[in-house]
């Protein structure tokens, strides 16, 4: 199978498609056909260094996928040939491959309103939005939540589920995509090059971090007593937690096939769209790795794999 790797730490030049076997679907595993991978900020990171060590290489980029079932391994019940699933992977295997064996319980079938290509924006980002703002955050309806970096991919979800969760939302982005975010469902849409959240943003019960630096500090002074941080980023700061007798805690997003078909009910319900803004080929895998690296992507970038 085709698939695109990395040998060593660098730009996008290190990104190399090449032929590799394609994998045998161990017990609690499915063998599947990649459609589409998603591109994820992580993807880069891991690409640039200092996120996995040096002796995982060669290694498959790609952390999500859609795709079709194509053979199973012993014990898995749900899933059967030619079922369309999608699915979160954990980092020792890669989406952006023709092929990928992936855990049957991190898999879900993939929302019947979407295509392929739609479909693999959605775990890694939605599921870090889920897990981010109501499992860390325990937002809930009539609660404010203000989320920064609110038109990227992970963003994009993170207003969707609070406006859907019925709380108020407030949201930063570029001036661009004040439109798109208010379409989205938030309250208010700031630009956050011209102007300062704090200005207009009222006390918060939740804020939804995916900036971090001095965004993340700022953020203490919108945070209502006892309310919390939750940054994708970085751990906030104890002493301005202490300060302001509210919390905050930075996590790790993790495959869950369950909220991943939860969140596909929500789809193929109506309640959340997908915004794909740019969609490579498998072998365009180093453009697509640039265009998300430089920043201005509405929604999720996505490769078309085969
Ligand atoms: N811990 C985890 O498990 C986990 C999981 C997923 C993601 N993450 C991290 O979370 C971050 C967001 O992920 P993503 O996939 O949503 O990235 P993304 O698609 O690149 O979106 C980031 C968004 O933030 C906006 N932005 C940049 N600076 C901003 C600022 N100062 N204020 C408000 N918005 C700003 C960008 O807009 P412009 O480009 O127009 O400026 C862009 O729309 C990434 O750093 C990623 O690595 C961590």
């Amino acid at each position: 199978m085709q698939s695109v790797r990395i040998h060593a730490f660098g730009g996008p030049e290190v990104l190399k498609l090449e032929t590799e076997p394609t994998p045998e679907p161990k017990p609690g595993e499915i063998l599947v056909r990649v459609h589409a991978a998603s591109v994820n900020p992580v993807d880069y990171k891991i690409r640039n260094g200092g996120y996995v060590a040096e002796d995982r290489l060669p290694l498959t980029l790609g952390r999500d996928f859609s795709g079709v079932v194509e053979r199973c391994g012993a014990g898995v019940e749900p899933f059967k040939p030619g079922d369309e699933v999608y699915a979160l992977l954990p980092p020792d295997r890669g989406g952006y491959a023709e092929f990928v064996a992936a855990k049957a319980q991190d898999c879900a079938g993939k929302p019947k309103s979407l295509d392929h290509l739609h479909a693999a924006a959605v775990p890694l980002a939605a599921l870090t939005a889920w897990q981010g703002i109501f499992d860390n955050g325990s937002l809930s309806s009539r609660q404010r939540i203000l989320i920064h970096g609110a038109a990227g991919g992970v963003g994009h979800f993170a207003v969707q589920f609070a406006k859907a969760n019925g709380a108020t939302v407030y949201a930063t982005c570029s001036g661009n995509d004040i439109d798109f975010v208010r379409s989205l469902g938030a309250d208010e849409a700031i630009d956050y090059k011209s102007q300062r959240f704090e200005n207009t943003v009222p006390d918060v019960d939740v804020v939804y971090d995916l900036v971090g630096g001095e965004t993340q500090e700022r953020s203490w002074s919108v945070l209502k007593e006892g309310g919390i941080i939750v940054s994708t980023l970085q751990q906030p700061s104890k002493e301005k937690a202490a300060e302001r007798k509210a919390r905050g805690t930075h996590y790790m997003t993790k495959p869950d096939g369950d909220q991943l078909a939860e969140i596909g009910r929500l789809i193929d319900a109506g309640a959340i769209r997908v915004e794909v803004g740019k969609v490579f080929q498998l072998r365009q895998a180093a453009d697509a790795e640039r265009a998300l690296e430089k920043g201005h992507v509405r929604g999720k970038i996505v490769l078309e794999v085969t």
